[in-house]
Protein backbone atom coordinates (compact mmCIF):
# COMPACT_ATOMS: atom_id res chain seq x y z
CA UNK A 1 0.00 0.00 0.00
CA UNK A 2 1.19 3.56 -0.86
CA UNK A 3 -0.52 5.38 2.18
CA UNK A 4 -2.06 4.32 5.54
CA UNK A 5 -3.76 6.81 6.99
CA UNK A 6 -4.14 6.51 10.95
CA UNK A 7 -7.51 8.03 12.71
CA UNK A 8 -9.42 7.26 15.71
CA UNK A 9 -11.58 9.97 16.99
CA UNK A 10 -14.82 11.89 15.91
CA UNK A 11 -12.72 15.21 14.11
CA UNK A 12 -10.64 12.36 12.70
CA UNK A 13 -12.46 10.84 10.79
CA UNK A 14 -14.56 14.00 9.45
CA UNK A 15 -11.28 15.93 8.36
CA UNK A 16 -9.81 12.61 6.66
CA UNK A 17 -12.89 12.35 5.02
CA UNK A 18 -11.86 14.58 1.81
CA UNK A 19 -8.00 13.05 2.51
CA UNK A 20 -9.60 9.57 2.06
CA UNK A 21 -11.64 10.77 -1.17
CA UNK A 22 -8.86 11.96 -2.78
CA UNK A 23 -6.97 8.82 -2.54
CA UNK A 24 -10.20 7.61 -4.25
CA UNK A 25 -10.32 10.12 -7.16
CA UNK A 26 -6.33 10.30 -7.26
CA UNK A 27 -6.32 6.26 -7.54
CA UNK A 28 -3.92 6.02 -4.38
CA UNK A 29 -3.42 2.73 -2.58
CA UNK A 30 -4.60 3.48 0.92
CA UNK A 31 -5.22 1.61 4.23
CA UNK A 32 -7.26 3.09 6.64
CA UNK A 33 -5.69 2.17 10.43
CA UNK A 34 -8.71 2.77 13.15
CA UNK A 35 -7.51 3.16 16.90
CA UNK A 36 -10.28 2.70 18.50
CA UNK A 37 -10.46 5.46 20.78
CA UNK A 38 -13.70 6.53 20.04
CA UNK A 39 -15.90 3.73 19.78
CA UNK A 40 -19.62 4.40 20.73
CA UNK A 41 -22.06 4.31 17.69
CA UNK A 42 -22.80 8.31 17.83
CA UNK A 43 -18.84 9.24 18.00
CA UNK A 44 -17.46 6.66 15.08
CA UNK A 45 -19.74 4.62 13.19
CA UNK A 46 -22.74 6.93 12.60
CA UNK A 47 -19.51 8.81 10.61
CA UNK A 48 -18.17 5.98 8.28
CA UNK A 49 -22.18 5.48 7.23
CA UNK A 50 -22.91 9.18 6.72
CA UNK A 51 -19.70 10.07 5.27
CA UNK A 52 -19.71 7.00 2.76
CA UNK A 53 -16.18 6.21 3.66
CA UNK A 54 -15.16 2.64 3.31
CA UNK A 55 -14.88 0.40 6.48
CA UNK A 56 -11.23 0.46 8.43
CA UNK A 57 -8.79 -1.91 7.13
CA UNK A 58 -8.16 -2.21 10.96
CA UNK A 59 -9.54 -1.60 14.40
CA UNK A 60 -7.40 -1.36 17.10
CA UNK A 61 -10.04 -1.37 19.57
CA UNK A 62 -7.95 0.24 22.47
CA UNK A 63 -11.10 2.52 23.58
CA UNK A 64 -10.89 4.68 26.64
CA UNK A 65 -8.14 4.26 29.05
CA UNK A 66 -5.22 6.79 30.96
CA UNK A 67 -3.01 8.69 28.39
CA UNK A 68 -0.64 6.29 29.06
CA UNK A 69 -2.27 2.80 28.50
CA UNK A 70 -3.85 4.53 25.42
CA UNK A 71 -1.00 5.78 23.49
CA UNK A 72 0.66 3.01 24.35
CA UNK A 73 -1.38 0.27 23.07
CA UNK A 74 -2.26 2.15 20.32
CA UNK A 75 1.14 2.56 19.25
CA UNK A 76 2.30 -1.46 19.72
CA UNK A 77 -0.53 -2.01 17.71
CA UNK A 78 0.04 0.57 15.43
CA UNK A 79 3.65 -0.33 14.82
CA UNK A 80 2.49 -3.84 13.76
CA UNK A 81 0.20 -2.80 11.13
CA UNK A 82 2.42 -0.24 9.71
CA UNK A 83 5.74 -3.81 9.77
CA UNK A 84 3.57 -5.59 7.86
CA UNK A 85 1.84 -2.90 5.02
CA UNK A 86 5.02 -1.41 4.85
CA UNK A 87 3.12 2.18 3.49
CA UNK A 88 5.46 4.74 2.21
CA UNK A 89 3.67 7.35 4.02
CA UNK A 90 1.82 7.65 6.69
CA UNK A 91 -0.71 10.46 7.56
CA UNK A 92 -2.28 11.81 10.58
CA UNK A 93 -4.57 14.34 11.27
CA UNK A 94 -5.21 16.82 14.30
CA UNK A 95 -4.18 16.57 18.05
CA UNK A 96 -5.43 13.70 19.73
CA UNK A 97 -3.30 10.21 21.37
CA UNK A 98 -4.26 8.68 18.50
CA UNK A 99 -2.28 11.16 16.16
CA UNK A 100 0.19 10.66 19.09
CA UNK A 101 0.76 7.14 18.51
CA UNK A 102 0.37 7.21 14.56
CA UNK A 103 3.86 9.65 14.94
CA UNK A 104 6.20 7.84 17.39
CA UNK A 105 5.04 4.11 15.59
CA UNK A 106 6.04 5.96 12.05
CA UNK A 107 9.00 7.86 12.87
CA UNK A 108 10.91 5.23 13.98
CA UNK A 109 10.26 2.86 11.02
CA UNK A 110 11.30 3.42 7.35
CA UNK A 111 8.23 5.75 6.30
CA UNK A 112 7.37 8.89 5.92
CA UNK A 113 5.17 10.92 8.53
CA UNK A 114 2.43 13.61 7.10
CA UNK A 115 0.66 15.58 9.45
CA UNK A 116 -2.69 17.16 8.46
CA UNK A 117 -3.76 20.04 10.27
CA UNK A 118 0.33 21.28 11.08
CA UNK A 119 1.16 24.29 12.92
CA UNK A 120 -1.25 25.23 15.78
CA UNK A 121 -0.89 25.75 18.82
CA UNK A 122 -2.51 26.89 22.05
CA UNK A 123 0.83 27.73 23.81
CA UNK A 124 -0.47 25.90 26.44
CA UNK A 125 1.43 22.98 27.54
CA UNK A 126 -0.97 21.54 30.55
CA UNK A 127 -3.27 20.88 27.42
CA UNK A 128 -2.88 16.90 26.20
CA UNK A 129 -3.36 18.28 22.19
CA UNK A 130 -0.86 20.82 22.93
CA UNK A 131 1.37 18.21 23.54
CA UNK A 132 0.63 15.82 20.56
CA UNK A 133 0.91 18.68 18.04
CA UNK A 134 4.31 19.26 19.12
CA UNK A 135 5.70 16.02 18.95
CA UNK A 136 4.03 15.41 15.94
CA UNK A 137 5.09 18.28 14.02
CA UNK A 138 8.44 17.59 14.70
CA UNK A 139 8.52 13.86 14.09
CA UNK A 140 6.81 14.85 10.54
CA UNK A 141 8.16 14.86 7.25
CA UNK A 142 5.24 16.84 5.65
CA UNK A 143 3.63 19.76 7.65
CA UNK A 144 0.39 20.34 6.08
CA UNK A 145 -0.10 23.88 7.83
CA UNK A 146 -3.71 25.25 7.35
CA UNK A 147 -2.64 28.80 7.27
CA UNK A 148 0.59 30.98 6.25
CA UNK A 149 0.04 32.12 9.99
CA UNK A 150 0.36 27.79 11.23
CA UNK A 151 3.20 27.98 8.63
CA UNK A 152 5.26 30.73 10.49
CA UNK A 153 4.87 29.17 14.05
CA UNK A 154 6.59 25.57 13.01
CA UNK A 155 9.02 27.87 10.77
CA UNK A 156 9.84 29.96 13.90
CA UNK A 157 10.48 26.30 15.73
CA UNK A 158 13.25 25.71 13.05
CA UNK A 159 11.04 23.16 11.16
CA UNK A 160 13.16 23.10 7.72
CA UNK A 161 11.44 25.13 4.78
CA UNK A 162 11.35 21.94 2.40
CA UNK A 163 9.10 19.99 5.17
CA UNK A 164 6.10 22.43 5.04
CA UNK A 165 3.15 22.90 2.74
CA UNK A 166 -0.08 25.43 3.27
CA UNK A 167 -2.82 23.37 1.96
CA UNK A 168 -5.48 24.98 3.75
CA UNK A 169 -7.77 23.07 6.29
CA UNK A 170 -9.49 19.74 5.26
CA UNK A 171 -12.48 20.91 7.19
CA UNK A 172 -13.55 23.09 4.47
CA UNK A 173 -13.55 20.59 1.97
CA UNK A 174 -16.02 18.73 4.78
CA UNK A 175 -17.97 21.74 5.17
CA UNK A 176 -18.59 22.43 1.29
CA UNK A 177 -18.87 18.39 0.22
CA UNK A 178 -21.64 18.50 2.90
CA UNK A 179 -23.31 21.27 3.91
CA UNK A 180 -26.03 21.57 0.81
CA UNK A 181 -26.49 17.82 0.99
CA UNK A 182 -27.22 18.95 5.26
CA UNK A 183 -29.92 21.69 4.12
CA UNK A 184 -31.98 18.76 2.15
CA UNK A 185 -31.43 16.00 3.79
CA UNK A 186 -31.43 16.77 7.77
CA UNK A 187 -35.03 17.28 9.51
CA UNK A 188 -33.17 18.10 12.95
CA UNK A 189 -34.68 21.57 13.43
CA UNK A 190 -38.13 19.86 12.99
CA UNK A 191 -37.22 16.92 15.28
CA UNK A 192 -36.35 19.38 18.01
CA UNK A 193 -38.83 21.75 17.18
CA UNK A 194 -36.31 24.65 16.50
CA UNK A 195 -36.69 27.41 14.32
CA UNK A 196 -33.49 28.69 12.20
CA UNK A 197 -31.67 31.66 14.30
CA UNK A 198 -33.76 31.22 17.23
CA UNK A 199 -31.28 29.31 19.02
CA UNK A 200 -27.94 28.91 20.64
CA UNK A 201 -25.98 25.64 19.77
CA UNK A 202 -23.74 24.83 22.58
CA UNK A 203 -20.63 22.37 22.43
CA UNK A 204 -18.34 21.67 25.68
CA UNK A 205 -16.30 18.29 25.94
CA UNK A 206 -12.50 19.49 26.73
CA UNK A 207 -10.87 17.70 29.51
CA UNK A 208 -9.48 21.54 31.57
CA UNK A 209 -13.16 22.58 31.26
CA UNK A 210 -15.87 19.40 31.82
CA UNK A 211 -13.26 17.21 34.28
CA UNK A 212 -13.22 20.37 36.58
CA UNK A 213 -16.62 20.42 38.57
CA UNK A 214 -16.61 24.25 39.25
CA UNK A 215 -15.44 25.35 35.75
CA UNK A 216 -17.83 22.83 34.02
CA UNK A 217 -20.69 24.32 36.54
CA UNK A 218 -19.66 28.04 35.61
CA UNK A 219 -19.83 27.06 32.10
CA UNK A 220 -23.60 25.79 32.33
CA UNK A 221 -24.75 28.79 34.38
CA UNK A 222 -22.94 31.26 31.61
CA UNK A 223 -24.67 29.23 28.69
CA UNK A 224 -28.16 29.25 30.73
CA UNK A 225 -28.08 33.02 31.23
CA UNK A 226 -26.93 33.76 27.76
CA UNK A 227 -29.91 31.42 26.95
CA UNK A 228 -32.15 33.67 29.00
CA UNK A 229 -31.20 36.93 27.77
CA UNK A 230 -31.69 36.21 24.34
CA UNK A 231 -35.31 34.17 25.20
CA UNK A 232 -33.75 31.43 23.32
CA UNK A 233 -32.75 27.84 24.23
CA UNK A 234 -29.37 26.40 24.25
CA UNK A 235 -29.06 23.35 22.27
CA UNK A 236 -26.14 20.99 23.45
CA UNK A 237 -25.17 18.10 21.81
CA UNK A 238 -23.54 16.50 24.84
CA UNK A 239 -19.80 14.55 24.44
CA UNK A 240 -20.05 11.42 26.51
CA UNK A 241 -16.95 13.05 28.77
CA UNK A 242 -18.69 15.89 29.63
CA UNK A 243 -22.09 13.73 30.35
CA UNK A 244 -20.14 11.27 32.61
CA UNK A 245 -18.60 14.19 34.47
CA UNK A 246 -22.38 15.44 34.74
CA UNK A 247 -23.19 12.05 36.53
CA UNK A 248 -20.03 12.01 38.54
CA UNK A 249 -20.12 15.72 39.84
CA UNK A 250 -24.14 15.50 40.43
CA UNK A 251 -24.70 18.68 38.38
CA UNK A 252 -27.96 19.82 37.69
CA UNK A 253 -28.41 21.08 34.06
CA UNK A 254 -30.51 24.62 34.02
CA UNK A 255 -33.76 24.26 32.69
CA UNK A 256 -33.09 26.77 29.55
CA UNK A 257 -30.27 24.21 28.29
CA UNK A 258 -31.45 21.65 26.37
CA UNK A 259 -29.36 18.05 26.07
CA UNK A 260 -29.24 15.58 23.48
CA UNK A 261 -27.03 13.27 21.66
CA UNK A 262 -24.42 13.77 19.79
CA UNK A 263 -25.54 14.33 16.54
CA UNK A 264 -24.32 12.75 13.13
CA UNK A 265 -22.13 15.28 10.59
CA UNK A 266 -25.11 16.34 8.37
CA UNK A 267 -27.73 17.48 11.40
CA UNK A 268 -24.67 18.74 13.21
CA UNK A 269 -23.72 21.15 10.27
CA UNK A 270 -27.89 22.01 9.88
CA UNK A 271 -27.70 23.10 13.52
CA UNK A 272 -24.56 25.16 13.43
CA UNK A 273 -25.56 27.13 10.05
CA UNK A 274 -28.94 28.10 11.88
CA UNK A 275 -27.85 28.89 15.12
CA UNK A 276 -27.84 32.64 16.42
CA UNK A 277 -24.78 32.26 17.95
CA UNK A 278 -22.36 29.16 18.61
CA UNK A 279 -20.60 28.57 22.34
CA UNK A 280 -18.14 26.14 22.19
CA UNK A 281 -14.48 24.64 23.37
CA UNK A 282 -14.58 22.72 20.69
CA UNK A 283 -11.69 23.02 17.42
CA UNK A 284 -13.03 21.91 15.07
CA UNK A 285 -16.57 23.55 15.84
CA UNK A 286 -14.65 27.18 16.27
CA UNK A 287 -13.68 26.46 12.40
CA UNK A 288 -16.81 25.24 11.17
CA UNK A 289 -18.54 28.30 12.74
CA UNK A 290 -16.21 30.80 11.05
CA UNK A 291 -16.58 28.74 7.85
CA UNK A 292 -20.63 28.68 8.28
CA UNK A 293 -20.72 32.44 8.94
CA UNK A 294 -22.14 32.13 12.24
CA UNK A 295 -20.66 34.01 15.35
CA UNK A 296 -18.73 32.03 17.90
CA UNK A 297 -17.60 32.52 21.42
CA UNK A 298 -14.95 30.12 22.83
CA UNK A 299 -15.39 29.06 26.13
CA UNK A 300 -11.26 28.86 26.63
CA UNK A 301 -8.45 30.73 27.95
CA UNK A 302 -6.70 30.13 24.63
CA UNK A 303 -7.42 28.71 20.84
CA UNK A 304 -5.02 27.35 18.61
CA UNK A 305 -7.18 28.85 15.56
CA UNK A 306 -6.50 32.35 15.90
CA UNK A 307 -7.38 33.25 12.53
CA UNK A 308 -11.19 32.90 13.42
CA UNK A 309 -10.58 35.83 15.83
CA UNK A 310 -8.79 37.56 13.62
CA UNK A 311 -11.55 38.03 11.05
CA UNK A 312 -14.09 38.77 13.46
CA UNK A 313 -16.16 35.49 13.76
CA UNK A 314 -14.88 34.33 17.35
CA UNK A 315 -14.14 35.51 20.73
CA UNK A 316 -12.08 34.22 23.72
CA UNK A 317 -14.85 34.10 26.77
CA UNK A 318 -12.75 31.83 29.49
CA UNK A 319 -15.05 29.81 31.62
CA UNK A 320 -16.74 32.23 33.65
CA UNK A 321 -20.00 33.08 33.88
CA UNK A 322 -20.02 36.85 33.14
CA UNK A 323 -17.27 37.18 30.85
CA UNK A 324 -19.44 34.41 28.73
CA UNK A 325 -22.32 36.43 29.16
CA UNK A 326 -20.57 39.89 27.86
CA UNK A 327 -18.60 37.74 25.06
CA UNK A 328 -22.26 36.45 23.89
CA UNK A 329 -23.79 39.62 23.65
CA UNK A 330 -20.95 41.06 21.51
CA UNK A 331 -20.42 38.46 19.29
CA UNK A 332 -24.39 38.44 18.51
CA UNK A 333 -23.79 41.81 17.17
CA UNK A 334 -21.71 40.95 15.20
CA UNK A 335 -21.65 41.54 11.00
CA UNK A 336 -20.74 38.09 10.01
CA UNK A 337 -19.11 39.22 6.11
CA UNK A 338 -15.72 37.91 7.20
CA UNK A 339 -13.45 35.75 4.73
CA UNK A 340 -12.79 32.04 5.91
CA UNK A 341 -9.14 32.18 6.46
CA UNK A 342 -9.17 27.91 6.22
CA UNK A 343 -8.55 27.61 2.30
CA UNK A 344 -10.88 26.95 -1.24
CA UNK A 345 -12.02 23.00 0.49
CA UNK A 346 -9.19 21.58 -1.63
CA UNK A 347 -6.90 20.91 0.98
CA UNK A 348 -7.45 16.75 0.67
CA UNK A 349 -6.93 16.57 -2.87
CA UNK A 350 -3.86 18.94 -2.49
CA UNK A 351 -2.61 16.84 0.20
CA UNK A 352 -2.73 13.65 -1.28
CA UNK A 353 -0.97 15.06 -4.85
CA UNK A 354 2.00 16.52 -2.37
CA UNK A 355 2.39 13.05 -0.81
CA UNK A 356 2.85 11.83 -4.19
CA UNK A 357 5.06 14.07 -6.19
CA UNK A 358 7.16 15.33 -3.88
CA UNK A 359 10.88 14.19 -3.46
CA UNK A 360 10.71 14.13 0.42
CA UNK A 361 13.59 15.22 2.55
CA UNK A 362 14.81 11.89 3.24
CA UNK A 363 14.70 10.89 0.05
CA UNK A 364 17.17 13.74 -1.52
CA UNK A 365 19.27 12.98 1.37
CA UNK A 366 19.55 9.71 -0.36
CA UNK A 367 20.20 11.20 -3.72
CA UNK A 368 23.98 11.67 -3.96
C1 LIG B 1 -10.47 13.18 22.57
C2 LIG B 1 -9.24 14.04 22.33
C3 LIG B 1 -9.65 15.50 22.20
C4 LIG B 1 -10.70 15.67 21.12
C5 LIG B 1 -11.87 14.72 21.36
C6 LIG B 1 -12.80 14.77 20.18
C7 LIG B 1 -7.14 13.26 23.37
C8 LIG B 1 -6.17 13.50 24.46
N1 LIG B 1 -8.29 13.94 23.46
O1 LIG B 1 -11.06 13.60 23.79
O2 LIG B 1 -8.53 16.27 21.84
O3 LIG B 1 -11.16 16.99 21.13
O4 LIG B 1 -11.38 13.36 21.49
O5 LIG B 1 -14.09 14.42 20.51
O6 LIG B 1 -6.87 12.50 22.48
N2 LIG B 1 -16.07 7.86 25.66
C9 LIG B 1 -17.20 7.18 25.32
N3 LIG B 1 -17.30 6.69 24.04
C10 LIG B 1 -16.32 6.86 23.13
C11 LIG B 1 -15.17 7.55 23.50
C12 LIG B 1 -15.07 8.05 24.77
O7 LIG B 1 -18.12 6.99 26.11
O8 LIG B 1 -16.48 6.41 21.99
C13 LIG B 1 -15.97 8.43 27.02
C14 LIG B 1 -15.21 7.54 27.98
O9 LIG B 1 -15.79 7.67 29.24
C15 LIG B 1 -13.84 8.19 28.00
C16 LIG B 1 -14.13 9.66 27.78
O10 LIG B 1 -15.27 9.67 26.94
O11 LIG B 1 -13.15 7.96 29.20
C17 LIG B 1 -13.00 10.42 27.13
O12 LIG B 1 -12.57 9.81 25.93
P1 LIG B 1 -11.10 10.05 25.36
O13 LIG B 1 -10.96 9.43 24.01
O14 LIG B 1 -10.09 9.71 26.37
O15 LIG B 1 -11.01 11.62 25.20
P2 LIG B 1 -12.05 12.65 24.59
O16 LIG B 1 -12.56 13.50 25.70
O17 LIG B 1 -13.00 11.98 23.69
N1 LIG C 1 -19.67 17.22 15.57
C1 LIG C 1 -20.72 16.39 15.17
N2 LIG C 1 -21.74 16.15 16.05
C2 LIG C 1 -21.78 16.70 17.30
C3 LIG C 1 -20.71 17.54 17.69
C4 LIG C 1 -19.66 17.77 16.81
O1 LIG C 1 -20.73 15.89 14.04
O2 LIG C 1 -22.74 16.45 18.02
C5 LIG C 1 -18.55 17.45 14.65
C6 LIG C 1 -18.32 18.90 14.30
O3 LIG C 1 -19.08 19.26 13.17
C7 LIG C 1 -16.82 18.96 14.04
C8 LIG C 1 -16.26 17.85 14.91
O4 LIG C 1 -17.37 17.03 15.28
O5 LIG C 1 -16.51 18.64 12.69
C9 LIG C 1 -15.61 18.42 16.15
O6 LIG C 1 -15.26 17.39 16.99
P1 LIG C 1 -14.99 17.56 18.55
O7 LIG C 1 -15.63 18.80 19.02
O8 LIG C 1 -15.38 16.28 19.18
O9 LIG C 1 -13.41 17.63 18.63
P2 LIG C 1 -12.33 18.80 18.46
O10 LIG C 1 -12.52 19.45 17.15
O11 LIG C 1 -12.48 19.73 19.62
O12 LIG C 1 -11.04 18.07 18.57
Amino acid sequence: TEIAIVLGTRPEIIKLAPVIRACESQDVQYTVIHTGQHYSEELDAVFFEQLELPEPDYNLGVGSNSHGVQTAEMLVGIEEILQDEEPETVLVQGDTNSVLAGAIATSKLDMELGHVEAGLRSFDRDMPEEINRVVTDHAADYLFAPTVDSADLIREEGIPEDRIYVTGNTVVDAVEQHREFAQEKSAILDELELVPSEFVLVTAHRAENVDDEDRFEEILDGIARVADRFDVDAVYPIHPRAENRLDEFDISVPDSIRLVEPQDYLDFLNLESNARLILTDSGGVQEEACILGVPCVTMRDNTERPETIDVGANTLAGAETDEIVDSAIEMDGAVCDWTNPFGDGEAGEQIITEVEQSETPKELEMTP
